[in-house]
Parts: structure tokens; sequence; C-alpha cells
């Protein structure tokens, strides 16, 4: 009966993921999946979450089905946290939100709106971009390219704007708002405002995928490219994620937000999201939404909840210091300044796979084999052991 179907070939990084559940070997270190571990190696509840949490389990409550679209507190919390509370697209009613599976399920949601509304339009996404972005559009029956994003000399911004350029009229561009995933390097401020007018000019529609909010300059900074291209009056897609700025990787809560050039078009998409949830997986689930809105809607919890974020933020940037410094000691003359100035949870080591590979097999340290290291599963107990492993793949 099934004989035909196709065996899974396994995801470059929840395989392997997978694969270090396994390992038997009690010294093995996790730098592969995108997840914040705290000093002591465990993914941290955060006290604002656990309040949350304690406090809706207290309220009790049925468990109905959650509207298709999410909570309307969620929605409008979500909103204010993008855009900020005061911003003009708010006011005059143009963002259609949803509440989404993760971001993951946001992209995909998205997507499908974009193969029946702009059946002709193609994604152009970052090369490199996170390994899962590929899968999501073409899933969802849409041609896929990339433009130039970044190699061993940096950012490749020129390529990058010929790349857009050409592309056709109504193009979706995949943009990561903060923290690019897997390289860590991210346009300037400058550099996002020269591309506007090309996004403007070309008709291009921005997607921007803002997963890692509060991992790079803060809440409010992190969300500085939704805001500019909101100023500047574009039309565009964003999807985010509470997966890592709340540790709620399991509840499976982000959102999408499509910011639309009036109110009447805003509705108009709102149904047509509405539409595809329902065909997908009909309506989102209750509790991650619930704690969203109540961590970014109370005073005391949110305080609480941004002095979090930031230190997670510290701690990940005292681990990029102290690779470095490891680092620097054993491979005098190496320039190693990259771990210093990238940004979020992943460093672009430059490794080889090869190398990855040898990582993985002799030392049981776990990097995606593009060589991304997730500086979040580094700790005072283990980051010494990884820099001695990387020295000694790099020196051979
Ligand atoms: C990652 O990039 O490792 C995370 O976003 C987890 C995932 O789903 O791939």
């Amino acid at each position: 009966m099934f004989e035909h179907v196709d065996p899974y070939a396994g995801d470059p990084i929840l395989s392997l993921n997978e694969a270090f559940q396994q390992d038997p070997r009690t010294h093995k270190i996790n730098l592969s999946i995108g997840i914040y571990f705290d000093d002591a190696g465990r993914i941290p509840v955060l006290q604002s979450v656990r309040r949350a949490e304690q406090q809706i389990v207290a309220a009790g409550g049925p468990k109905p089905y959650q509207l298709i679209e999410g909570a309307a507190n969620c929605r409008s919390e979500v909103q204010k946290l993008l855009l900020g509370a005061d911003h003009a697209a708010l006011r005059e009613g143009r963002v259609a939100t949803i509440q989404s599976i993760g971001s993951s399920g946001s992209l995909r949601v998205g997507a499908e709106l974009i193969h029946r509304y702009f059946p002709d339009s193609a994604v152009w996404v970052s090369d490199p971009t996170w390994d899962n972005h590929r899968a999501m559009f073409e899933g969802a029956g849409l041609a896929v390219h990339t433009y130039p994003y970044y190699d061993a000399a940096g950012v490749r911004f020129d390529a990058m704007l010929d790349a857009l350029r050409a592309a056709p009229m109504r193009s979706v561009v995949l943009l990561h708002a903060c923290c690019h995933n897997p390289t860590g390097v991210d346009l300037t401020q400058t550099q996002w405002l020269a591309l506007i007018p090309l996004l403007r000019e070309r008709g291009l529609i921005p997607y921007l995928d803002l997963a890692y909010q509060g991992y790079g300059e803060g809440i409010a900074a992190d969300a500085w490219v939704p805001r500019a291209f909101a100023d500047a009056g574009l039309s565009f897609f964003i999807a985010n994620s509470f997966s890592k700025s709340m540790s709620l990787y399991g509840e499976r809560c982000g959102a999408l937000s499509v910011v639309c050039p009036d109110a009447a078009q805003a509705e108009r998409v709102l149904g047509q999201l509405k539409f595809a949830v329902r065909r997908i997986y009909s309506s989102p689930p209750i509790f991650g939404g619930q704690i969203v809105a109540r961590v970014l809607g109370d005073p005391e919890l949110r305080a609480m909840w941004e002095a979090e974020v930031g230190a997670m933020r510290e701690r990940i940037l005292a681990m990029r210091k102290a690779l470095h410094a490891v680092l620097c000691a054993k491979l005098p003359g190496r320039d190693f300044s990259y771990f210093l100035t990238q940004r979020g949870m992943f460093s672009y080591t430059g490794l080889s796979a090869a190398q990855v590979d040898r990582l993985r097999e002799e030392f049981a340290v776990y990097l995606v084999r593009s060589g991304r290291l997730c500086v979040a599963g580094l700790n005072s107990g283990n980051v010494e052991a990884t820099a001695v492993a990387m020295a000694a793949v790099m020196s051979a």
C-alpha cells in the first residue's frame, strides 16, 4: 500500500537535535538547534511566564475552540509590540493580525495567501537562510529563489540590491528583521533605509521574519525594521514568534501581521488569512496566546519579561566573549572577532561540513552542518571544551 512513499531524509536542524538526544556520551554539547539554554544547560521557564500561567490556571474556565484568528487581546498586543502602541497604522486599522502556530505557522499561512492572490509571484530568500524557509514556501506551491546576502567577507549588500532590482515586480522578498539566522549578521539601519525605496519602486512584497525579538539590542530596538517599513508606507507581511523571546517553544505561539494600505484591505486580508487557517488547522491553541496577552498586557509582568529577555541577551554576549577569548588564546593570530560582532543566538563559524562532522563525531560538539553555532547553548561549564574542540578541528 505505501511502498511508493519516500523515506524522509530528515531535517537538517531537528534531526540533528534528535541525534544529540540519542547520543550516549555524557560530555556532549548541543549547539545545533536555536534554543536558549541557561547557564545550567536548561531551557528556562521565565518568571513572567510562570506568573502569567499561574494566573490563567487560577482563573480556570472552559477551553472552547479559539477564534480562527486567535484571541483579540493577544493580537492587539502583538501589533503594539511590533509597531509601537501609537503607530498610525494601528490607529487607522490597517494591520491584519492572526495568532499562529509559532512563526512557522504564520509563514505558511502567509504563503497560502500569496499563492492564491499573487499566483505569479516567486519568493526570494537570502543566501544563506534558515534551513526551513525554502520548504515552507515551496510547500505552499510557490517558487523560491535566493538573493546574495553573506559570504566570508560580510554582507553582500550591493549584490543583494542588484538581485532584488532584477527580480520581477511583485516578487516576495523574505527578510530577517533582526538576528539573521544562520549568520548572526544584520543589515545596518543605513542599508535598510537604502533598501526601502527599491522595495517600493519594484513593487516588491516584503515578508519579514522576526523570530528573535529581544536577542539583538532589545525588545523595541529589534522591531526597528517593521517600524521603519510601516513609517515608509510599505505594505508587508511580518511573521513573529514567542518561542525564543518567552521561552515558549512547545506552546507554538506566534503571529502573522499584514500591514495594508487601508482598513478595508486589511479586513479582506484578515478574512482570507482566516479562510487559510480554517482550511489547514482550523484555529490556534488557546494557552500560548493567553500567556502572551497577559505578559505583554500586564505592566508588571511586561517589565519582568523585558528584564528577563535582557538577561538572556547579556548571557549570550558573555558566552560570545568567553568563546572568543579561549579561541584567541588557542589559535593566536587568527581573527575570531566575528563572535563579538555577530548578534543574536547564532554565529556563523565558517567551519566546513567536514569540520562540523569531526566536531560531532570526535568531540560530541553538535553544530548545524552549515557551520552555524548556537551561542545560546554555551555555558560556563562547556565553553572551554567547545573552544578546545573547535581549535583542534581548525588547526588540523
Ligand atoms: C533553529 O533555527 O534552529 C530554530 O528556529 C528551530 C527550528 O525550528 O529550526
